[in-house]
């Protein structure tokens, strides 16, 4: 794989004897979710997922892609969650490839939201997708019910159903009833894949297909991680390699892990990652609590906490080799704020001196950090990286002893709203 981990600023924390003597649970573990017996082994069918999309799924879907770029002038997806957050982080990771401005609603109930986005819409060609795996879920369907009535009242009966795309199980749900009476057309997602594991079957893909990204490069790089990440030796498999650092981490009371970037692009996929190991691991008392940080900002709020505040956290560092975009910082005559030292260089040197710096700073502070460099901003590191995460939360969680793969406190919530709604 192209992605690197690095793990030095965990020496003293960290020894080669406490990943030996782990390595039996890491062994079982690993055997586990190969042979799909674990906990929540039902829902592992994103485990193999990369390597058994077929291509010709992928060229149909950016068919698809190229159908709704030329008949529209912006897509909005409705969705709220594993249905939304995966389509957000790729396009916002891939903003140099995307092709037609997305639009998001459903991903709250904020009518401010969905007022200022209908107005936006009122002179666009638009195209809907809707996404909810399970069909139910309030926030989407309600600014469904409200961006349905909009295409109605905009298109013709033949052109609202062209415009509008859906993504929902197969038989179940009313968003599957509503697809079916309408007749839009529709995708499915495989019942074996959970919300927050799903950003590689068209979910994901379907979205951003239609924004323009190639989507076979997408999953070139997961199949490699695929690949890379299903042997037991731990020297080359760093997703186990960063999944049992964390593990010995949170034994020694660091139940904080902070996810720190030195890059915009990447905030989304931090707010990705949070899903991802926020409600794989949270349960039955025990879990990381997965927060992340966007630096430098940050470092001039949230700095003084990790560098001076309670030792109950670990960094993890997400970096970026090639930021592709060269800004030189001009030399002036007269050196008035001592910056001519960096004349000449790019921003970017200076972004990954911060980073140094704040590694050693924070190390020294007491946090023990990783980091999890990229190589560049493309989707074949994109796919790569999505694996990558999956893989490793799946190791934590089953270390940790919860099943990764259920939500029973987001479904909890979505109970207790329904009642109060006074909805059946
Ligand atoms: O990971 C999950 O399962 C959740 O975050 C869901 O993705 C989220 O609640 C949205 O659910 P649905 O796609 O069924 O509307």
């Amino acid at each position: 794989m192209d992605i690197r981990l690095n793990k030095q600023n965990l020496k003293g924390f960290i020894g080669d004897n406490d990943i030996e003597g782990i390595m039996p649970n890491i062994e079982k573990a690993h055997n586990e979710l190969e042979q799909k017996t674990g906990k929540g082994c039902d829902f592992t069918g994103w485990l193999d997922l990369p390597n058994k999309i077929e291509d010709s799924f992928l060229d149909e879907l950016a068919a698809l892609g190229e159908e709704i770029r030329v008949n529209s002038d912006c897509i909005v997806c409705v969705g709220i969650g594993g249905s939304y957050v995966g389509i957000r982080a790729s396009l916002e990771f891939l903003i140099a490839d995307q092709k037609l401005p997305v639009y998001y609603a459903g991903q709250n109930l904020s009518s401010g939201h969905l007022h200022y986005l209908l107005e936006k819409l009122q002179d666009k060609r638009v195209t809907v997708i809707v996404i909810s795996k399970s069909g139910t879920t309030a926030e989407p369907a309600l600014a469904f019910r409200v961006i349905k009535q909009f295409m109605r009242e905009k298109y013709s009966p033949e052109e609202f159903k062209k415009r509008i795309i859906t993504i929902t199980d197969a038989q179940k749900g009313a968003l599957r009833q509503i697809t079916d009476k309408e007749g839009f057309r529709s995708f499915i997602i495989d019942g074996n894949v959970g919300g927050r594991f799903s950003v590689l079957t068209p979910v994901g893909l379907m979205p951003i297909a239609a924004a323009g990204v190639d989507v076979k490069q997408l999953i070139r790089g997961a199949r490699l991680a695929q690949d890379e990440c299903s042997t037991m030796d731990m020297d080359k498999n760093i997703a186990y390699q960063y999944a049992a650092a964390r593990y010995l981490l949170y034994k020694q009371d660091k139940v904080i892990e902070v996810l720190s970037t030195f890059y915009q692009r990447l905030s989304f996929v931090e707010e990705w990652w949070k899903q991802l190991f926020g409600e794989s691991e949270g349960k039955a008392g025990k879990g990381i609590f997965p927060a992340s940080l966007s630096f430098t900002t940050d470092l001039h709020s949230m700095g003084q906490l990790l560098q001076e505040g309670e030792r109950n956290m670990f960094e993890t560092f997400f970096l970026v080799e090639k930021s592709g975009i060269e800004v030189v910082i001009p030399q002036e005559e007269e050196d008035l704020d001592n910056f001519n030292c960096v004349a000449g260089n790019d921003l970017d040197w200076v972004n990954k001196q911060a980073y140094k710096a704040t590694a050693m700073a924070h190390y020294e502070g007491g946090v023990p950090n990783m980091s999890i460099t990229l190589p560049q901003f493309d989707a074949f590191t994109l796919g790569q990286l999505y694996y990558f995460f999956e893989k490793a939360v799946a190791m934590t969680g089953y270390l940790l002893e919860v099943n990764p793969f259920n939500q029973p406190g987001v479904e909890a919530y979505k109970n207790k709203m329904f009642a109060l709604l006074g909805r059946k």
